[in-house]
C-alpha cells in the first residue's frame, strides 16, 4: 500500500474506532453484569466486521479509483508510459482497464507521430535539392541541409532571420515577393559561386496557406541545374558545330557546281580540276556523316561490343601494312614493338579503328622524315599500347579538349589532311567501352604519344 492509501485506510480506520469506541462509552456504563460482557463482545465483533469492510472496500474501490486519477493526471502532463494497479472487480476494474487502455493508445501514438517526425525530417535533410521554409513575416524557419551546402553556412545562421537580410541574390528575393503578392508558385533562376565553379540553381516558390486560406509563408525549393545547363550548351555546341562542318563542304561542292555550269565545263583542264575538288569534298562529306553515325552509334547506351579473345598480333596483322604504307608516303620511319605473346578479349574491329585513328593522327601532324612507333606490351595486368612520333605536338591548353567531338588544334591543317576532328572522340568512347583508359603525353614541336591501358582478357 502507498503512503497516501495508508494515510487515507489510517484516518477511515480511527474514524470507526473513534465512533464505536464512544458508542461503547454512552452505552457500556448503562448495563450491567452478564449484559455488559455481552455488548462489549459485540461492539469488538462489531469493530473488526466495520475493518474487515473498510479494508474490503478500500482495496476494491477506493485504491482503483484513486490510482486510475493519478494515471490520468500524468497522462495530462504527457508521461504516456503511466499505468494503473488493475483491479479485477466490477466497475472500478473496468475503469482502471480503460484508463491503461487509453495511456497505451497515447504512447502508440506518441511513437507513431515521433517515427513519423524522424522520416519526415529525414526525407527533408537528405532531399538532393534545398529547401527553405519563410512564415508570413519573411522569417526563415527550416531550411534542410543541401541549402546550407548550396549557400555554404550552417543551418543556424539562417534560422529565425529574415530571408532577405541572409540571402542576397536578388532573384531568390523576387520568387518570394512573387509567391506572397500572386498567390501562386512560381520559378526563377541564378548563379553562385561556389569553390571555383559557378552554379545554376532554379528555385521554385510556392505559398503556404491555412485551413482558412489565409496566406501563412511560402517554401522555396532549390535544384541545382548546372548539369543540365551543360548539356545543354553541349548540344548547342554540337549542332552548331555539325552545321558549319556540313556548311564548308556542301559550300563547296555547289559553287564548283555552279562556276562548271556558267562555263568551266567547256574547258577540258578547269572541268577536270572542279571535279576532282567536287569528289574529294563529297569524299569529306561522307566521311564526316560516317563519323557522326559512328559516334551516335557509341553513344547509345547499349553500345554492343562483340567481344572475343584474340591475339595481339592477328589484331595488327590488318593494320600494320596499310600504316607502313601511309608511313612511306610521308618518308616518315615507322617502328613497332610488339608482345606476341599477349591475347586480349575485345571487340576487334572496333579496336582496330583505335589504333588506326591514333596511327593516322601520328602520321599525319608528324612532318615527313619524322618517327612514328607502335609499342605494345603487358603492364601489372593490363596491356598498354603507345603511339608516338616526333611531330608538330599539342599545345597544354588543348590536351584535355582534344577528345571532345570536332575539336582539333589547327583547323586549318586538320582538314587540309581530311580530318572531321571526330576521330579521338570516337577512340574515347571504345576504350572506355572496354573498361580502359586513354591519355597523351606531348610537346609542341617535340612529339607526341598516346598511351592505351586495356584491362588483358
Ligand atoms: N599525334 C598528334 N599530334 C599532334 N596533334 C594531334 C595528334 N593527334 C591528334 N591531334 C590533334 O587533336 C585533334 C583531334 O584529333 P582527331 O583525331 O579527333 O581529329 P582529326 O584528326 O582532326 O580528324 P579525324 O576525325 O578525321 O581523325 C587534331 O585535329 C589535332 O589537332
Ligand atoms: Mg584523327
Amino acid at each position: 500500500m502507498k503512503a497516501s492509501n495508508s494515510r487515507l485506510f489510517l484516518t477511515y480506520s480511527i474514524i470507526v474506532v473513534a465512533v464505536i469506541f464512544s458508542m461503547g462509552r454512552i452505552i457500556i456504563p448503562l448495563l450491567s453484569g452478564s449484559e455488559r460482557t455481552i455488548a462489549i463482545l459485540t461492539f469488538l465483533g462489531g469493530l473488526i466486521i466495520f475493518f474487515v469492510i473498510i479494508y474490503n472496500i478500500f482495496e476494491k474501490y477506493i485504491k482503483p479509483v484513486r490510482s486510475a486519477s493519478l494515471v490520468a493526471e500524468q497522462l495530462v502532463k504527457g508521461n504516456y508510459k503511466a499505468r494503473t494497479y488493475v483491479s479485477q472487480y466490477g466497475e472500478a476494474g473496468k475503469l482502471s482497464n480503460t484508463v491503461n487502455v487509453l495511456a497505451r493508445s497515447l504512447q502508440e501514438m506518441t511513437i507513431q507521430e515521433k517515427i513519423q517526425g524522424n522520416q519526415l525530417e529525414t526525407v527533408i535533410d537528405n532531399m538532393e535539392s534545398g529547401l527553405m521554409l519563410i512564415d508570413e513575416r519573411g522569417f526563415v524557419h527550416l531550411v534542410n541541409r543541401k541549402f546550407s551546402a548550396i549557400f555554404g553556412r550552417k543551418v543556424s545562421d539562417y534560422i529565425g532571420f529574415l530571408y532577405y537580410d541572409v540571402l542576397e541574390q536578388e532573384n531568390i528575393h523576387k520568387a518570394v515577393q512573387e509567391a506572397f503578392l500572386y498567390e501562386e508558385k512560381v520559378k526563377n533562376s541564378f548563379t553562385i559561386s561556389m569553390e571555383i565553379e559557378k552554379r545554376y540553381i532554379e528555385v521554385v516558390g510556392a505559398p503556404i496557406f491555412n485551413e482558412k486560406k489565409a496566406l501563412k509563408g511560402a517554401v522555396l525549393v532549390f535544384h541545382d541545374i548546372t548539369g543540365l545547363k551543360r548539356l545543354e550548351q553541349t548540344r548547342k555546341d554540337f549542332v552548331a558545330n555539325v552545321s558549319h562542318e556540313l556548311k564548308t563542304p556542301v559550300t563547296s561542292i555547289r559553287g564548283f557546281a555552279e562556276t562548271l555550269l556558267d562555263g568551266a565545263m567547256e574547258e577540258k583542264e578547269l572541268r577536270k580540276q572542279f571535279i576532282t575538288i567536287i569528289l574529294t569534298e563529297s569524299e569529306r562529306l561522307q566521311a564526316l556523316v560516317h563519323d557522326l553515325l559512328e559516334l551516335s552509334k557509341l553513344e547509345q547506351d547499349e553500345l554492343k561490343l562483340n567481344l572475343k579473345v584474340i591475339g595481339v598480333s592477328s589484331l595488327f596483322n590488318t593494320i600494320l601494312p596499310i600504316v607502313k604504307h601511309q608511313a612511306e608516303q610521308k618518308n616518315i620511319s615507322f617502328s613497332a614493338t610488339i608482345d606476341n605473346t599477349i591475347e586480349m578479349y575485345v571487340d576487334p574491329e572496333r579496336l582496330k579503328q583505335v589504333f588506326m585513328n591514333l596511327l593516322n593522327n601520328a602520321i599525319n601532324y608528324t612532318p615527313s622524315s619524322g618517327e612514328v612507333r607502335l609499342n605494345i606490351h603487358l603492364v601489372d595486368g593490363f596491356v598498354k599500347i603507345t603511339v608516338s612520333d616526333t611531330g608538330i605536338g599539342i599545345p597544354e591548353e588543348a590536351k584535355n579538349r582534344i577528345f571532345e567531338r570536332f575539336y582539333r588544334v589547327d583547323k586549318a591543317r586538320s582538314r587540309n589532311t581530311g580530318g572531321t576532328g571526330l576521330g579521338l572522340a570516337i577512340v574515347k568512347h571504345i576504350v572506355e567501352a572496354h573498361h580502359g583508359t586513354i591519355h597523351v603525353e606531348s610537346e609542341v614541336n617535340k612529339g607526341t604519344r598516346f598511351c592505351v591501358l586495356l584491362p588483358s582478357q
